[in-house]
């Protein structure tokens, strides 16, 4: 199945990269739709926190926004189809009870970079798994804004941010942050949540 490397990766290292993991034509039309979007003025500068204690912080992260809906574009509810059947392969192997998935554009301008984080919320543990796709074709050694995994006991993993590379990692346990960035890095980015459960 396609995505038995990433389920594997997942449930033996709480991570998993695959390259080439869209159809060119898709990975595509997605990056045209993304760079259409961040010449055009439709991102904006991400928030950090939640809720009404929101703010920008370009000393964590610089990257510019755009969260994405259904019905935004036919190539996105492409991407939205085929994450909702990872989300059911995911639900499948794990029982995770994943029932809602979210994703944003985002643009890092030269310079940007986001710094070591989770991606969770201290009042919300919904986001159960990350999933990360990378929107850049002509990305080289050296334009730096890879994205680094921070394994505890182990060398830190960094992910090229090439064009079609998908990268899952489970939200609340593996800290990760973006490093500076050379050039112009566009990638889409999700989680997958869970059923939220009450706290009494
Ligand atoms: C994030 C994030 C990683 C990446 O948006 O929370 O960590 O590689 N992104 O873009
Ligand atoms: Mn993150």
């Amino acid at each position: 199945m396609q995505f038995d490397p990433l389920i594997e990766g997942l449930a033996a290292r709480g991570w998993s990269v695959q390259p080439c993991f869209l159809a060119n034509d898709l990975t595509a039309e997605l990056a045209a739709e993304c760079r259409r979007l961040a010449a055009g003025d439709a991102l904006s500068p991400a928030g950090v926190g939640r809720g009404n204690a929101q703010a920008v912080h370009e000393a964590i992260r610089g990257d510019h926004i755009l969260w994405l809906d259904e019905g935004f574009s036919p190539v996105c509810d492409r991407y939205l189809t085929l994450m909702a059947s990872l989300r059911q392969a995911l639900n499948q192997a794990f029982f995770l009870g994943l029932d809602e998935f979210e994703c944003h554009f985002a643009a890092y301008p030269p310079g940007a970079f986001y710094k070591t984080h989770l991606d969770r919320f201290r009042d919300d543990d919904r986001r159960t798994v990350s999933v990360v796709l990378y929107l850049n074709p002509d990305w080289q050694p050296g334009d730096g804004g890879e994205l680094r995994l921070h394994l505890p006991g182990l060398e830190p993993v960094d992910v090229a941010p090439v064009a079609g590379t998908l990268a899952v990692f489970l939200s609340g346990e593996v800290p990760h942050e973006v490093l500076p960035t050379a050039t112009e890095r566009l990638s889409l980015t999700g989680w997958f949540k869970r059923r939220a459960t009450s706290v009494l």
